[in-house]
């Protein structure tokens, strides 16, 4: 029993070696780690966030360049380029697209498909799930409210039972919260049909990442990752988790001022919501590049407090398989003993 057999449907899916994706990280998910990821055997994902259409097909030329195995373009639905930002990436013939944000409209997945690529999207719910994968997309990821970056509200132990267990048609890749090859052995046997993990992949030397904003992390306790919240409905705040620090403060403050703004009608619903991404797009390059503890968002999942290593990605690749597969022969022995 091991770890790539149980997950075949997910490596043959991603076209890998093995079942792990990196998730995409704005900011963080470059040409440098994606490729890092793509050539150890796991399949890297490119976050593409704030990159013009133009830009992001010479940074998948970047990754041509880097690896010649399969890797993703995550696209954000409710980015204000995303349509040019789709247009340009499908002209460069992905193998994959990953959609993030709001469920992508089944035009966009169509449109993906009749170019052969491959769609992979969150699902949040059983039902946008079956809607979904009536849509045309070719695989699902259910990420947990333990995840680093934006979340939803259910937790990952909750969306295996709502999702993973009730979904056949499709591969379901499981995210939020892993960051070990203990809890994967369970997961491939729940049914998962691989795992994506991010917070794990910062702290690796080819994560571009600010050395002072990594040490940070190492430091903190799963209990320092908390989730912003919204203030006015109007504002359509996604939650994120980050390490809590004066950023996570001017939050609220900035949601005060547009909440303000929108009442005295000096601006329109969607440039609240814009600015609010925008926020969170600037506070995340302040921590990510230029390490600012104070102001920057320190994006990251609860997971974030029992991981205590910077380490190459090839190794926690091997690390994640190789303890994986022991778990897995240690739940066959346990097994053998209770027959
Ligand atoms: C700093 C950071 C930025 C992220 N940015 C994105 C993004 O741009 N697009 C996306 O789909 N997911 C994004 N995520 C989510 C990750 O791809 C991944 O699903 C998540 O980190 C998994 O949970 P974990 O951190 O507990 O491993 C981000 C996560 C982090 C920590």
């Amino acid at each position: 029993m091991k770890f790539e057999n149980l997950c075949r449907r997910g490596t043959d899916f991603l076209g890998t070696r093995y079942p792990i994706i990196c998730g995409a990280m704005s900011w963080i998910s470059d040409s440098d780690l994606v490729s890092a990821v793509s050539n150890a055997g796991g399949f890297g994902v490119f976050a593409s966030a704030h990159i013009s259409g133009k830009d992001l097909v010479v940074q998948m030329d970047e990754i041509r360049k880097k690896t010649n195995k399969p890797f993703g373009m995550n696209l954000i639905t409710i980015s204000p380029i995303f349509q040019e930002q789709l247009d340009s990436v499908l002209e460069a013939s992905p193998s994959h697209v990953v959609f993030a944000g709001r469920i992508p409209m089944a035009k966009s997945i169509e449109q993906a498909k009749k170019k052969g690529v491959k769609v992979m999207t969150f699902a949040p719910n059983l039902k946008a799930a079956q809607k979904l994968i009536n849509d045309g997309v070719d695989a699902l990821i259910i990420e947990g409210h333990e995840a680093g970056g934006h979340v939803g509200s259910v937790s990952t132990l909750v969306l295996l039972q709502e999702i993973l267990f009730n979904i056949q048609e499709v591969p379901v890749f499981v995210a939020g919260g892993i960051a070990t090859g203990k809890i994967t052995a369970y997961l491939a046997l729940m049914g998962a049909s691989g795992i994506q993990l991010g917070t794990r992949f910062m702290l690796s030397p080819e994560a571009n990442i600010h050395e002072k904003t990594k040490q940070y992390f190492l430091k903190s306790d799963s209990k320092d990752a908390i989730v912003s919240f919204g203030i006015d409905r109007r504002l359509g705040v996604v939650p994120v988790r980050t390490i809590k620090n004066k950023g996570f403060e001017e939050f609220t403050k900035t949601q005060i001022e547009l909440v303000q703004k929108l009442e005295k009608e000096e601006i329109t619903r969607k440039e609240a919501t814009d600015e609010i991404e925008k926020f969170w797009i600037g506070a995340l390059r302040k921590a990510v590049k230029e390490g600012d503890l104070e102001y920057g968002s320190l994006m990251a999942g609860n997971c974030v407090g029992i991981i205590h290593d910077i380490k190459p990605v090839q190794a926690i690749i091997d690390d994640l398989v190789s303890e994986t597969d022991l778990e897995l022969s240690k739940i066959k022995d346990r097994a053998k003993k209770i027959q």
